[in-house]
């Protein structure tokens, strides 16, 4: 069993963390959850009051599937930074932002640590573990561009939230299923969630 860290901040692409959850559970890992407070409403205001936290795990069986059983997952308060992946010492072998804010990603970029999101983002840079930020803002300020600099030069891998239309998406879930399929080939797992492109 693979345990992955999966932050949702309160930048808009809550579709995108909860098909990336699924896609992670349906292959039996243990995610270590977090969500910070816009994170929580984003999941409300674009999914739906079913997307509500104290009811994620039914929405995401109701969505996806029940192959989303064969994995399991942790919540924690973003503001216990005591929690397990506040440490270099746990198992956890990566972590995913998604989406990630710009206000997160600058308290990412400068080692902050404020809450746990940020906590276990730099954790993960410390220990040379995987760490994929998934940022969505246009347009981009200078700041903000510097700041996806600093991560990226840190040994973060920047993937913004940027599906592509090669495959010919029909619908929303086509473009989460685009950008959960580039988050699992980054974390090295097999999938078929778009089309390969056959050039
Ligand atoms: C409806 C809504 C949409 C938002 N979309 C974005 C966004 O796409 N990108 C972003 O950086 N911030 C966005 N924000 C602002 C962030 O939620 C805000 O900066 C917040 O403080 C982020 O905190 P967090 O990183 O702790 O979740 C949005 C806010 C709201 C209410």
């Amino acid at each position: 069993m693979r345990t992955i860290a999966i932050a949702i901040t309160g930048a808009s692409g809550a579709i995108y963390a909860t098909r990336t959850m699924a896609a992670l559970l349906e292959r039996e890992c243990h995610l270590e959850l977090v969500i910070s407070d816009y994170g929580r409403r984003l999941l409300r205001d674009e999914l739906g009051d079913g997307a509500a936290v104290d009811r994620l795990t039914e929405f995401l069986v109701a969505k996806y599937g029940e192959r989303v059983k064969k994995g399991s997952h942790t919540l924690y308060s973003n503001k216990d930074l005591g929690a397990r992946i506040a440490s270099g010492s746990q198992n956890c072998e990566g972590m995913v932002v998604v989406p990630c804010s710009m206000k997160t990603l600058a308290g990412i970029a400068h080692g902050l640590s404020r809450n746990l999101i940020e906590r276990a983002a730099d954790v993960m840079l410390k220990e040379r573990r995987t760490l994929i930020i998934v940022p969505r803002e246009t347009p981009m300020s200078l700041p903000q561009l510097k700041n996806m600099t600093l991560c990226a030069e840190a040994g973060a891998m920047i993937m913004p939230a940027m599906p592509a239309f090669y495959q010919m998406p029909k619908t929303l879930d086509d473009l989460a299923d685009f950008m959960a399929g580039k988050i699992l080939g980054a974390l090295g797992f097999a999938h078929d969630l778009y089309p390969s492109w056959e050039g």
